[in-house]
């Protein structure tokens, strides 16, 4: 395939068909089952079609948020976040995490945050995102009112110009995304 060139745009719907026509219907696509971590869905959406074909996406979701000593009370979250096996390394991840971050800086929290593997934080910090370092505390909730440290990596990106991401441990005052 040649590299595609659609520009991203936002979905009315993302649905368990779509995310399968990007990343097939293998059990762990985001390799993230081994966390038993338990996620809330995305409340936008993001994507990138070529002939008719659903081939990236990016959702975001509004989150609470506290960091010790900071008055920051919600961020931005990115999440979901795929392109299809055999069009990866063409620049999409980049062009539909733009796409959703454009829209993202219309909401008002000053951030962006999401959770990977570690594996991928050079991959982010490429795309301009800044890894929150391994040892400050993220904790997050979890069904059955658990909070537990998040044990995939954190990374920021700020929304508008001049945000700082606040020292001192994160918590997420809900399920991660
Ligand atoms: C992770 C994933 C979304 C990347 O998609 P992609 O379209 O191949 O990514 P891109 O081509 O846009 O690459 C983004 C940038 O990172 C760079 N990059 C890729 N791998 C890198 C690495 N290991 N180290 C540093 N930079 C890297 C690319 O060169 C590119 O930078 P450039 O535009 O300046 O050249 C894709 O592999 C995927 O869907 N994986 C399965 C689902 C998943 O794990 N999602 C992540 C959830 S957090």
């Amino acid at each position: 395939m040649n590299t595609p060139d659609t520009a991203g745009f936002r979905l009315a719907r993302y649905t368990k068909a779509d995310q399968q026509e990007i990343l097939g219907t293998g059990e762990d696509p985001f390799g993230v089952a081994e966390t038993g971590l338990a996620w809330l869905p995305k409340e936008d959406h993001f994507g990138i079609r070529h002939d008719g074909r659903l081939i990236a996406h990016a959702g975001l979701r509004r989150l609470p948020v506290t960091v010790d000593g900071s008055d920051l009370t919600e961020v931005i979250g990115v999440g979901g976040v795929a392109v299809a096996p055999d069009v990866r390394g063409h620049g999409l991840a980049r062009r539909v995490i733009a796409t959703a971050l454009a829209h993202a800086t219309t909401l008002g929290p000053p951030h962006a945050l999401l959770f990977c593997r570690p594996p991928l934080v050079p991959l982010y910090e490429r795309l301009g995102w800044q890894a929150i370092p391994p040892e400050t505390p993220v904790r997050v909730e979890q069904p059955g009112d658990r909070v537990i440290t998040m044990p995939l990596r954190t990374m920021v990106t700020p929304l508008h110009e001049g945000a700082r991401w606040p020292e001192g441990p994160l918590r997420l005052r809900s399920l991660p995304m």
